[in-house]
């Protein structure tokens, strides 16, 4: 084995991390190897990368710049603990990546700090505020938003419909509108020409006019985190963004996420291909039955022992079934129905009157 190229040496949980096996093996801070033909993206602030630089490779390690910081967050569903975070300190401005075997608490952690779910212990701040008590929508005002691992792209409304979906009106309490926050009535056209703008820059303008359950399951996945950046957040939560995508757009996927990045946004994402992990994360964090096994950067993560004996004979998460899906959007029209008896404006257009087709 190499040197450790942790200044501050090793941990218990980086024990058995080397360094090698990326190109930026014994010089942290060293651009990783991006896979070929990449385009966008290519020259990333790396910002948070050398902020990381002398971090050491230790579970709740402390951040210079930590833009989330968790405390003692649990939540058990009956008799299994889905999560128990002691401490976890997330970088501003950089891509941290949480990986873990299929159940390790990944999604549920995202459903904690987004006010998706509740926790039966345990605190969680975004800049310094705690979070923790507070619904979707206002976690998201404040600028911490996520997508979903089972996208929530709602097939019988139009590709610019689900853009501004949650986009009129105030009644926050609503799943739906907790998506898209802080954007009210009079604000309609302004919401509309930004829903253009970043329809333009995910490819999606032609589209704009098309039911969402006509695009491939990659063009949700974009039209998700589009919709995501609606309400300019500071932190986005990507659940699984690379799944199900075929592998055409994930090159096109990996760059929209690097851009957040290049724009200052902190981002957290779930991916099972360490690839794709090695190739854009500043930071790792390795889940496993709940807890933070590892964290470190990239290249400390693939020879953790600790993680080694998570992932064996653990199963990686399956794709999407059809069914899966097909469950969350039948839940999704429920959803839609309910608004459209509150009368939401944005369910009242032209293109809404095919409702029904599905
Ligand atoms: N609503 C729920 N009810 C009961 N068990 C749940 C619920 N949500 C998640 N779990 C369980 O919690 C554990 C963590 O799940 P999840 O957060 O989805 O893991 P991951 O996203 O890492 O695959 C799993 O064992 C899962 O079955
Ligand atoms: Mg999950």
């Amino acid at each position: 084995m190499r040197a450790d190229p942790n200044p501050h040496g090793a941990t218990a949980s980086g024990s058995g991390a080397s360094g090698a096996g990326a190109a930026g093996a014994g010089a942290p801070g060293a651009p990783l190897q991006k896979p070929s033909g990449w385009q966008r993206g290519d020259a990333p602030q790396r910002l948070a990368q050398t902020a990381l630089r002398d971090v050491p490779w230790e579970v709740g390690v402390a951040k210079p710049d930590p833009a989330i910081v968790v405390d003692g967050v649990t939540r058990t569903f009956g008799g299994l603990t889905a999560v128990a975070v002691d401490h976890l300190e997330v970088q501003r401005g950089g891509i941290t990546g949480l990986i873990g075997p299929n159940g390790a608490g990944k999604t549920t952690l995202f459903n904690l700090l987004t006010g998706f779910d509740q926790p039966n212990t345990g605190s969680w701040e975004f800049d310094g505020r705690p979070l923790g008590k507070l619904a979707p929508h206002q976690v998201a005002r404040l600028g911490v938003v996520r997508t979903f691992q089972l996208t929530k792209a709602l097939s019988r409304l139009t590709v610019l419909q689900n853009m501004l979906l949650g986009a009129q009106g105030q009644r926050g309490e609503s799943f739906w509108r907790a998506l898209v926050p802080g954007t009210w009535k009079s604000q309609e056209q302004a919401n509309t020409e930004k829903a253009m703008d970043l329809l333009r820059r995910f490819k999606l303008d032609a589209k704009k006019d098309d039911f969402a359950g006509t695009l491939s399951g990659g063009q949700r996945k974009l039209l998700e985190m589009a919709r995501a950046l609606m309400s300019d957040p500071k932190v986005v939560m990507l659940d699984e963004p690379m799944a199900g995508v075929n592998p055409a757009l994930t090159q096109s996927l990996l760059g929209h996420v690097k851009d957040l990045r290049e724009e200052g946004m902190t981002v957290i994402f779930v991916e099972h291909d360490m690839d794709v992990v090695r190739d854009i994360s500043d930071w790792v964090v390795v889940m496993a039955a709940g807890r933070v096994i590892a964290e470190g950067p990239p290249e400390s993560i693939s020879q953790n022992q600790a993680v080694v004996d998570a992932y064996l004979g653990a199963h990686h998460d399956a794709p999407l079934t059809v069914e899966e899906e097909d469950q969350v959007l039948a839940q999704a029209e429920r959803e839609i129905a309910r608004e459209e008896h509150g009368g939401g404006d944005v369910l009242r257009s032209d293109t809404t009157t095919g409702k029904g087709e599905r």
